[in-house]
């Protein structure tokens, strides 16, 4: 009997060694993983600057509190927003957090509460954030909900109707991750910036699993018209160290004052090394034309088992890409498991791939491979 809350499902394996885009299981056996801990370990396992930085901290200090300056946050916000619209940032420790703080920020800057976010969306499992988000699979049972969210339908033009001088913000992620790795297009985002500047309403971004160079640009919203008040990041920052962040546009310096928001582990100088080093290595235009060149590869190396049967599409930008099957594909994730290759599931019938962000083309070939030997198997059955 487990002491554990059953908040997870069953869990077949455990991953005893990383590296690269390889780990292993306790028994030995190794997978190429295409999950990276659902977009966090960006750099791959156990990146060498990463883990250099992390152990040269680790000799130093750990943990201060935000009672005492921590010069790490100074460098990590200058690199999340340089060469951006962007000038702020504060620091915790988790996407859904991220979220939270930008909410409070949203509430306090624009003295409004209504906040215009998207079907099929995810934003957290806090209280605001499951007001955020668009499912109502994580809802059930815990209403009533954070009121003034109202959910529009995504990448629809009808969702330009749910904003208005009321507004104090829109809500979104540009590629929808949870929701089944769904991109908006390029017309649509910026007719919701228009819209959203006809009416002074805010653009929140949620780069929670998009953002840190998965998609190709440092950011998802640089491939948009989107131009955003608030950014949300988290997952990737830390290469695998808890790490999330708000980042803010011109004019959101003075909202939150001292006092107005904080956080015991943010920002502390162990999450700082991990964040620094992650940046240094993932914005750096080699590592994104990288990313470029190898989601595009695999991209056309999925389109192959699109039959307009079992598998319909392939979608998602840089690599965060899905393969969109007819059924279900709990199982088939469980059978490429076994046959060596860890992928998640993006809704019930969307494989999500979310590789090493320095994941190599003979890695991407031998998870093609693997795909191509469970699916045939699949067919044949
Ligand atoms: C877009 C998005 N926002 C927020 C979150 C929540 O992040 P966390 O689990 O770090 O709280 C997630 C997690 O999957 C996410 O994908």
């Amino acid at each position: 009997m487990s002491a554990l809350l059953p908040t997870y499902g069953q869990r077949a394996i455990e991953i005893k060694q990383a590296d690269g885009s390889y780990v292993t299981d306790t028994t030995g056996k190794q997978y190429l993983d295409f999950v990276m801990g659902i977009a966090v370990c960006n750099t791959g396992h156990r990146h060498p600057a990463v883990l250099e930085k992390i152990e040269a901290q680790l000799g130093n200090v750990w943990h201060t509190s935000n009672l005492y300056a921590i010069s790490g946050q100074e460098r990590v916000a200058e690199k999340l927003v340089a060469g951006t619209h962007l000038t702020r940032a504060f620091f915790c420790n988790s996407g859904t957090e991220a979220n939270e703080a930008a909410f409070k920020l949203i509430r306090k800057w624009t003295g409004k509460t209504k906040i215009v976010s998207f079907t099929k969306s995810f934003h957290g499992r806090t209280f605001a954030m499951l007001g955020a988000t668009g499912q109502d699979k994580v809802k059930a049972g815990f209403g009533p909900m954070v009121p003034d969210f109202v959910h529009a339908p995504f990448n629809d033009s009808a969702a330009l109707d749910f904003i208005d001088d009321e507004t104090a913000a829109v809500w979104l992620e540009v590629v929808q991750g949870e929701g089944g790795v769904v991109v908006g297009d390029v017309a649509w985002f910026a007719a919701l910036q228009a819209k959203a500047d006809e009416h002074g309403v805010k653009v929140v971004i949620d780069e929670v699993q998009t953002g840190i160079a998965r998609t190709g640009t440092r950011y998802a919203f640089e491939q948009t018209p989107l131009k955003p008040d608030v950014v949300t990041l988290a997952k990737g920052l830390g290469s695998g160290f808890p790490v999330g962040a708000l980042v803010t546009a011109p004019g959101a310096e003075a909202v939150f004052e001292a006092g107005s928001h904080g956080s015991t582990f943010g920002g502390n100088p162990l999450a700082m090394a991990a964040a620094e080093a992650t940046l240094d290595v993932l914005f750096e235009d080699a590592a994104l034309a990288h990313v470029q060149a190898m989601g595009a590869y695999f991209k056309s190396g999925l389109e192959r088992f699109v039959d307009g049967d079992t598998f319909i599409d392939v979608r998602g930008l840089g690599l965060m890409l899905g393969l969109v099957a007819t059924k279900p594909v709990a199982d088939l994730i469980n059978r490429l498991r076994d046959a060596g290759l860890l992928v998640v599931a993006a809704g019930p019938d969307v494989i999500r791939f979310l590789p090493s962000l320095f994941v190599s083309q003979q890695e991407i070939d031998e998870a093609l491979a693997i795909i191509e030997q469970v699916v045939t198997k699949e067919m044949v059955q």
